[in-house]
């Protein structure tokens, strides 16, 4: 009876733009809650763990479920009063339910379950790295297919050619680390605190790219990626310069890093185009909030008579709004909703 009801409500709203969504966002360390409609946010609450897993160097899953739990409540009145809506005026739920850390996405996906059951109300589940290619629908309303994205956060790397919203073909990928992992790595080898992406940064804005690191595919044909030789030239870099009793000038090679790490990123959203001939490209994932990958795609891109769109940094890092309207970019498309029986898929 819920299911049927469900996909009734969802039905009718298929071709409006005018409903609310309250959207769930946890599926690492951030836990985010947002009312939007159509593309538009009315509210965006996150609450970030990052000060709880710094002393660890890292996410701990374990902690992260137990702080999602204890703030996703909260968070969700909090969202509501700052939209100036109460839960009777919502019309759809939606939640992360993939990819992330299991323990972390299930406490969205069971909380935004029972908030979809008691209210009788269609659940829509969502892909996160759909959410990210979504936050540039924010930021650019008017924004339509097809576009070039280039997504890069903590856990994934990819070059997408967006067809549609439901149709996206996967141009290149990385073969190893996530980008933003080795961001967070290379940190750590540099004594900087966890995240390390906005660490480095900070601290190549002091610094030249003076230290020379290699380039992964050289010569080669296709647009992947392989962050593991970068991030393993730069430990060996570290331990031969202590080894001989020299010294790493910090800013320097965090400067080093970020320009050989992004600089690819660039080179490859670049020939995606010129193969592809779409002269539009957005950028998603957290390490899309990097300043050298913002300025240096823009002046390429612009150079090409390319549009560039960037969404804010806020927008880049993980929030439950993109969630929102990547659910409703899914409405549009025809999702059906998800059955109360929906599980997490930490490997969607
Ligand atoms: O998209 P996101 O918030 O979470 C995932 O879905 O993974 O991305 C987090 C990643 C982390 O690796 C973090 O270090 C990186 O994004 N990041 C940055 C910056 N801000 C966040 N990397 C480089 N420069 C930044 N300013
Ligand atoms: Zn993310």
């Amino acid at each position: 009876m819920y299911y049927t009801n469900a996909k009734q409500k969802l039905d009718s709203l298929r071709d409006r733009n005018d409903y609310l969504i309250l959207a769930f966002e946890s599926s690492c360390d951030e836990t985010a809650v947002a009312v939007t409609r159509g593309r538009e946010v009315l509210s965006s609450v996150i609450s970030s763990q990052i000060e709880i897993h710094k002393r660890f160097g890292g996410v701990v899953p374990e902690i992260a479920s137990r702080n999602h739990a204890l703030a996703i409540d909260s968070i969700t009145k909090e969202a509501l009063e700052k939209a100036g809506v109460t839960l009777a005026d919502i019309d759809v739920i939606a939640v992360t339910y993939g990819a992330g850390l299991l323990g972390a996405l299930l406490v969205g996906v069971s909380y935004a379950k029972s908030l979809a059951y008691t209210l009788g109300l269609p659940l829509v589940a969502c892909n996160h790295i759909k959410g990210h290619i979504a936050a540039n629908y924010i930021s650019a309303p008017e924004l339509e297919p097809p576009f070039v994205c280039l997504l890069a956060s903590g856990g994934h790397t990819y070059i997408l050619k967006v067809n549609a919203f439901d149709d996206m073909e996967v141009l290149g990928e990385t073969q190893d680390d996530a980008v933003g992992e080795a961001f967070d790595k290379v940190a750590r080898v540099l004594g900087l605190p966890y995240p390390g992406g906005p660490e480095i940064d900070r601290l190549a804005k002091l610094g030249k790219p003076v230290y020379k690191l290699p380039r992964a595919f050289k010569g080669e044909k296709h647009l992947n990626f392989s962050y593991s030789g970068l991030k393993t030239a730069v430990i060996n870099l570290v331990a031969n310069t202590k080894a001989r009793g020299g010294e790493i000038v910090p800013e320097d090679l965090a400067c080093s890093f970020q320009t050989e790490a992004t600089g690819v990123l660039v080179d490859h959203t670049i020939e995606a185009c010129k193969r592809t001939g779409i002269k539009t490209i957005a950028l998603a994932g957290g390490v899309g909030a990097n300043s050298c990958l913002r300025d240096s795609l823009v002046s390429a891109g612009n150079k090409l008579g390319f549009k560039v769109l960037l969404p804010p940094k806020s927008l880049c890092t993980d929030n439950a709004a993109m969630i929102g309207v990547c659910a409703y970019e899914e409405i549009k498309a025809g999702i059906a909703p998800a059955e109360l029986t929906l599980d997490a898929d930490p490997a969607l």
